[in-house]
C-alpha cells in the first residue's frame, strides 16, 4: 500500500490484509506466550506498547525502530467489583469496564494514532491533518510532536470539549475552527489530502485502524483469553466497530479464542445513522447529527459498510439511546468512581437497555468499551450536575454549595 493511500480506486473503503497470514507464522499458543512475554519486557519500548507487542498482527512492514510509540495501551479492564452501582442500574453482574480513557492523551485513538502517525513518517509526509469531534485532534497534535511533524485539526467551532480543544493547542497543533459540524469537517479534510497534500489521520485510514484492533485482544488477553458473551462500544464514525469486528475475526481465525463474542454499537439518539440503516436492509442513511455526547455527534460516519460487515461477522446488534440516559448513565458509572466522557457512557445506557429488552443476559460476561478519559469534557459533567444542560434533568445531581467559612455554616450544609 503506498503511503498514503486512503481509499479505493472505486471508492470503497481499504482493508489491511497481512501477508502471509499470522496463523501461517505461529500457533495460537505461541502466539500468546510471545505477547505476554513482550508485555514484561525491561528494555523495549516497543514490545510494552499495548499496541505493538501485537505488532505483527498490526503492521508488520514498520522495524521498531520507525515506531512513533508513547506506550500506549496496557489499559486497565475495571471488574465488576469496581462498578457495584453501574452494573446495579443496568441490571447486570458481570459487565467489567475496559478503560481506554487510560491512553497518554486520554482516549483510544492513541493505538490508532501510534500506527498512523508511524507509517506517515515513514512514508515521508511531512504535515498530518483531521478532522476530529476532539479526541481524533488531541492523538494526531501528541503524536506529531514525538515524531516532529506538522498537525493540523479541523475541529468545529461549537460544541468540542475544552478539554480535547486545550491538549491539541498545548501539544502545537495548527488548529482550525471551521463553521461547521463534523461531517463537514471530515470532507473538507479528505479535499485537503488530495489538493494540499495532508496525510489524513482519520479512521478512514486503513492503518489506524489496525492499532485500535488491539483494544480487544489486549482484553482477551486480560481475560486469559476467555472471550466474554458480548464487547459493547460506542458508535459514531464506527472506526471502532470496524477494528473490533477485525480484531475478533483474526483472533478467531488464528485460534486465539474458540468463541465468536457479538457486539453492541451504541449510538446517540440524535446520532444514530448506523440504526436507521439496520431497520432499512442496512441501506446507508445519513443525519444531521445533535447530541450531548459531542464526541459522536456525527451523521454520516466514513466506516459505514466496514461495521456493517463487522456486525455480521459477529452477530451484533445496535441500539441507540438518548441523551438523558447517556447523563444518566454517566452520573451512576462516574459515582462508582470510574467515570468516563459523555460518548463513552452511551455504552452504560446502552446495555440497560439491551438488558431490558432481554439481548443481553444479566449475568453474561460483557466487556464495555469506555472511550475517553471523564476530564475530556468537565464543562458536560459539572453542568449536568448544576441542572443546567439544555432539555437535561439530572437524575442523581451532586451540585457544590457555597458557604460562608464558618463552622456553623460547615455544620449546616453537613447537616451535621
Ligand atoms: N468515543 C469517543 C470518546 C470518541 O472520541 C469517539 C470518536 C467515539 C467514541 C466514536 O468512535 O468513531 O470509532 O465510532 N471520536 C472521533 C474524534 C470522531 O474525532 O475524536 P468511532
Amino acid at each position: 500500500m503506498s503511503g498514503d493511500r486512503m481509499t479505493c480506486d472505486c471508492g470503497g473503503l481499504l482493508d489491511v490484509v497481512h501477508d502471509p497470514s499470522p496463523a501461517s507464522i505461529l500457533g495460537a499458543e505461541a502466539w500468546k506466550r510471545l505477547f505476554d512475554h513482550r508485555r514484561r519486557s525491561p528494555s523495549c519500548p516497543a514490545d510494552r506498547s499495548g499496541v505493538w507487542r501485537f505488532r505483527e498482527l498490526v503492521l508488520p512492514d514498520l522495524a521498531v525502530s520507525q515506531l512513533v510509540t508513547r506506550g500506549e495501551g496496557n489499559t486497565r479492564l475495571y471488574d465488576a467489583s469496581c462498578s457495584p452501582r453501574a452494573n446495579a442500574w443496568m441490571g447486570t453482574t458481570d459487565v467489567s469496564f475496559k478503560h481506554e480513557g487510560e491512553n497518554p492523551t486520554g482516549s483510544f485513538k492513541d493505538r490508532g494514532m501510534t500506527v498512523a502517525v508511524s507509517w506517515a513518517k515513514k512514508s515521508g509526509a511531512k504535515i498530518v491533518a483531521c478532522a476530529s469531534t476532539g479526541n481524533t485532534s488531541a492523538s494526531v497534535a501528541s503524536y506529531a510532536a514525538l515524531a516532529g511533524l506538522t498537525s493540523v485539526i479541523l475541529i468545529s467551532e461549537k460544541g468540542t470539549a475544552a478539554g480535547k480543544i486545550a491538549q491539541s493547542l498545548a501539544y502545537g497543533a495548527k488548529a482550525v475552527m471551521i463553521r461547521g459540524d463534523f461531517d463537514t469537517a471530515m470532507r473538507l479534510v479528505l479535499q485537503a489530502r488530495t489538493k494540499l497534500g495532508l496525510a489524513v489521520m482519520n479512521s478512514i485510514n486503513p492503518v489506524r485502524l489496525e492499532g485500535q484492533k488491539t483494544v480487544i485482544w489486549e482484553t482477551l488477553e486480560q481475560l486469559g483469553w476467555d472471550p466474554p458473551d458480548w464487547f459493547v462500544v460506542p458508535g459514531g464514525n464506527l472506526g471502532n466497530c470496524a477494528a473490533f469486528g477485525k480484531a475478533l475475526r483474526e483472533a478467531y481465525d488464528i485460534g486465539l479464542i474458540d468463541k465468536m463474542p457479538r457486539l453492541a454499537v451504541i449510538q446517540a439518539a440524535g446520532a444514530n445513522p448506523l440504526v436507521l440503516s439496520s431497520r432499512d436492509g442496512w441501506k446507508r442513511h445519513t443525519v444531521k447529527a445533535a447530541t450531548v455526547a459531542t464526541a459522536i455527534k456525527i451523521g454520516d460516519p466514513v466506516n459505514f459498510s466496514k461495521a456493517v460487515r463487522a456486525l455480521g461477522w459477529t452477530n451484533g446488534v445496535v441500539t441507540d439511546v438518548t441523551d438523558q440516559e447517556i447523563m444518566d448513565a454517566k452520573a451512576v458509572l462516574d459515582s462508582d468512581g470510574v467515570g468516563a466522557e459523555p460518548a463513552s457512557c452511551a455504552t452504560v445506557a446502552g446495555i440497560r437497555k439491551l438488558v431490558s429488552k432481554g439481548v443481553i443476559g444479566r449475568d453474561q460476561k460483557t466487556v464495555a468499551v469506555l472511550t475517553g478519559h471523564l476530564l475530556k469534557d468537565p464543562d458536560t459533567t459539572i453542568g449536568y450536575h448544576r441542572g443546567t444542560l439544555d432539555g437535561i434533568v439530572p437524575a442523581a445531581p451532586n451540585p457544590p454549595v457555597v458557604i460562608d467559612p464558618t463552622i456553623d455554616e460547615l455544620r449546616r450544609v453537613l447537616g451535621a
